[in-house]
């Protein structure tokens, strides 16, 4: 016989970003044990993910779990298993929901178990793409990785462990393929980027700041192959990965393989049950859903940008940590018969690799101004882009700055200060900003 199911007045179905980011809210609007349950296909409780990039993988002092569970990556307290445990707030872990009926307020777990609830939140974030979707030659054999969660780090941690110093490939050339290739040649690891277009990370960088990094990597040594992707793999009789065959007809020999070619929202549960947008579930500003008590935060939602007045979906942790915090205090406030004011967000987007760090506010639309010493040589690299659109700074991105400026472009960003002369700005730099 099929066991009861077990009833939550809230369900959190994730355990990323946004629901360690979403059970600390709980934990402060005020919840009575019982009342809260996470549910998590991971074996651990919500962790910081952009570490798995980073500090995961230093060659010495290495961060590990419990070091980085959220809510530590964002100045906060770290909300450790005994967290949840203190709370009364469930942890289910190792759970993954195969089926979900919003009419009947049901989730079903591969295990055969039930839960039902009267408030949900989707928080399930992305999968990655991977080669064998579209049924690239070889993509099966073993040492060709992926990086989404700490399972997958721990695998590429053994890999480099097993090919000490061998031939790293890397498949992709945004976020993924930028930090990982500086973590495998921090390593020590031979490596070689490929990409399919003219510079790396074009969905951000414009060609002015895709040069400085260009230029760094090869001057760590990181080789860049441009214009052609992995058509095909080699493997040995082990099935080990030999050799990346391109579509240009290069092959690169290969000891580990890490593709990082996007991520994809995970919404198939709820497909046909909850309006859509953008690839996203669509939301207000309060990260409601079509369906009335069902709520989508983090990577899966497409929610109202305020200040561009459209809908977006944004794969940051910024925008996972605040919209967990802005759906969590609706929800309590509806409650109540009280409101909050609707998300009002400004995008935000990191990276740090090697040793440079970047920082980027607003939309990069309309013009780019780059400013400052983009030279990938410079001593001490600083520079950055404006965006400026109808006469207005609508974007930054800034190399290398001081914490006070960092603070200075996310006002600007805001603030869309007219420019006049578009020269004096490429003259005046981060200065422009710090000055509003
Ligand atoms: P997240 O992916 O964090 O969590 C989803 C959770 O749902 C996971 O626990 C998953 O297992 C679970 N789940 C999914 N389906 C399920 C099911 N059916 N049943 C049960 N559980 C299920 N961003 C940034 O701004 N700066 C950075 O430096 C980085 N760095 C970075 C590094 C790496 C390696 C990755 C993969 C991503 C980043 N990011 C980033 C992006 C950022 O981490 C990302 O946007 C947030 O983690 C999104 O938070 P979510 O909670 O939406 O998803
Ligand atoms: P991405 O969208 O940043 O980059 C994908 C890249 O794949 C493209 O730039 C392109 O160069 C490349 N590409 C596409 N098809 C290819 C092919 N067939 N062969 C070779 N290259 C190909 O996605 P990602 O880097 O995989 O990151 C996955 C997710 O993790 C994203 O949501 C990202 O935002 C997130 N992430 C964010 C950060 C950060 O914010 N610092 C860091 C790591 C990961």
């Amino acid at each position: 016989m099929a066991a009861e199911a077990r009833h939550f007045k809230y369900v959190i179905l994730g355990g990323g970003v946004a629901a360690g980011y979403a059970a600390r809210e709980f934990g402060k609007q005020g919840v009575k044990p019982g009342e809260l349950a996470i549910i998590s296909k991971e074996a651990v409780a919500p962790y910081e993910r952009p570490a798995l990039s980073k500090g995961y993988l230093f060659p010495q002092n290495a961060a590990r779990l419990p070091g980085f569970h959220t809510c530590v990556g964002s100045g906060g307290e770290k909300l450790l298993p005994e967290w949840y445990a203190e709370k009364g707030i469930e942890l289910i872990l190792n759970t993954e929901i195969v089926k979900a009926d919003l009419a009947s307020k049901t989730l079903a777990s591969a295990a055969g178990e039930t839960f039902t609830y009267e408030t949900l939140l989707i928080a399930t974030g992305s999968s990655v793409i991977k080669l064998t979707d579209f049924g690239v030659q070889g993509a099966e054999y073993n040492n060709i990785l992926y990086l989404r969660d700490v399972q997958d780090a721990d695998k590429l941690v053994a890999a480099m462990q097993a090919k000490k110093d061998g031939k790293a490939v890397v498949v992709g050339g945004g976020y993924i393929g930028l930090e990982l290739s500086a973590a495998l040649k921090t390593n020590n690891f031979d490596v070689t980027m490929v990409y399919p277009e003219p510079w790396c990370m074009p969905r951000l960088f414009t060609a002015g700041i895709a040069h400085f990094y260009e230029g760094y990597y090869a001057n760590k040594g990181v080789k860049l192959v441009k214009g052609t992707y992995a058509s095909g793999f080699d493997a040995d009789a082990n099935g080990d990965v030999t050799a990346v065959k391109l579509k240009d007809g290069r092959v690169l020999e290969a000891d580990i393989v890490i593709v990082g070619v996007g991520g994809r929202p995970l919404t198939g549960l709820f497909k046909g049950q909850v309006a859509e947008e953008k690839g996203g579930i669509k939301t207000d500003g309060f990260f409601e859903t079509s369906v009335p008590g069902v709520y989508a935060i983090g990577d899966v939602a497409t929610f109202p940008m305020k200040l561009y007045n459209d809908q977006r979906r944004v794969e940051h942790v910024d925008h996972a940590r605040k919209s967990a915090e802005q759906a969590v205090k609706a929800i309590k406030a509806k409650e109540s018969g009280e409101s909050v004011a609707e998300y009002d967000y400004l995008p935000y987007f990191y990276s740090r690799s090697f040793d440079f760090a970047w920082q980027f506010y607003g939309d990069n639309v309309g013009d780019d101004v780059l400013f400052g010493d983009n030279d990938p040589a410079a001593e001490k690299p600083k520079f950055g882009s404006y965006w400026v659109k109808d006469g207005k700074v609508v974007g930054v991105f800034l190399e290398g700055g001081s914490a006070d400026e960092y603070q200075a472009i996310a006002r600007v960003a805001k603030a869309q200060p007219p420019v006049a002369d578009v020269e004096a700005l490429k003259k005046e730099g981060v200065e422009f900003a710090t000055k509003i």
